[in-house]
């Protein structure tokens, strides 16, 4: 696998950084990670916006512009054969003796990979199962900070449960997943919590929130308690790697009749299609 690190395209085995970046001392960095369909990163805009905004949250600038991310991002997906996968790219704060306030005149790294993407053609008809958890994160999940220590807890959580996530709340209201936004159904109406400094703006989630607009399909942003989250009709976990999942069982409990419900499998086959369109170059 090529990887490209500060401005070279190398073997992955062969991509060496030193042990005073601020990435590795502090989690002092910020990430993004995309989804590549026949070659071409999915939502790509959104994400270099998103990437913008977390750069601005840590009181950094744009190592790179638009374009050159893009030609990077191009090189290396080519590099790699092509196809389908998934991006992640990083920016630390750089390499500096350990100092916890900003060093001056620093350099970021910056850092691009590849890696496999799961197919999500055949979803598991019965859906996953989940565990709530207390959200224990800091109050700017709205940056995508490198540093994920509560995330990487909560998640293995769920792990040790047997579960595939873990869905997180703060006072007993719904944030979001480890590492996905959540969607419920109550009566017919797709629910999501509105953006705010506790949750990640989903990419994934604002593609969904858009489909259902295109589709008339009602949908609101709104806070969601551990009550409504119990008695969902659906609950959905979305991301750039799992797409939409339905979920089918909470806590031990079957979410409705505990079967995949008739919102996923319509809000589903939208996605699909759009991802087709976006493979044939149609958006
Ligand atoms: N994570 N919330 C959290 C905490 C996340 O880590 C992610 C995605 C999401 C979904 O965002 P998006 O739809 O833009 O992927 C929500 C990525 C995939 C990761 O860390 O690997």
């Amino acid at each position: 696998m090529t990887i490209y690190l500060n401005g070279d395209y190398l073997p992955l085995a062969e991509a060496k950084i030193s042990v005073l970046d601020r990435a590795f001392i502090f989690g002092d960095g910020v990430y993004e990670v995309m989804p590549v369909y026949a070659g071409r990163p999915f939502r790509l805009t959104q994400h270099l916006q998103r990437l913008e905004q977390s750069l601005r949250g840590i009181g950094m600038s744009n190592p790179m512009a638009n374009s050159d991310w893009e030609a990077r991002f191009t090189t290396l997906i080519d590099a790699n054969g092509g196809g389908d996968m998934s991006l992640y790219l990083q920016i630390s704060r750089g390499v500096a003796p350990r100092d916890h306030r900003f060093p001056e005149a620093v350099t970021p790294t910056i850092f691009i990979m590849t890696n496999p993407l799961p197919a999500h053609d055949n979803q598991p008809v019965a859906g996953v199962s989940v565990i709530t958890l207390e959200d224990i994160r800091w109050q700017q999940c709205h940056i995508k900070a490198t540093a994920l220590l509560a995330n990487v807890l909560l998640r293995q959580q769920a792990v040790a449960a047997g579960v595939t996530e873990a869905i997180l709340l703060a006072a007993d209201e719904l944030t979001e997943g480890a590492a996905s936004n959540v969607f419920i159904v109550t009566q017919g109406v797709i629910m999501t919590p509105p953006k705010s400094p506790k949750i990640l703006p989903g990419i994934t989630r604002d593609l969904v929130l858009e489909l259902a607009a295109a589709q008339q399909l009602p949908a609101q942003e709104c806070t969601i308690s551990r009550t409504m989250l119990h008695q969902a009709d659906e609950i959905w976990l979305t991301s750039s790697t799992k797409e939409i999942v339905p979920v089918c069982q909470i806590d031990d409990n079957a979410v409705a009749t505990g079967a995949v419900g008739p919102i996923w499998q319509q809000m589903n086959q939208h996605y699909q299609n759009y991802k087709d369109r976006f493979r044939r170059g149609e958006v």
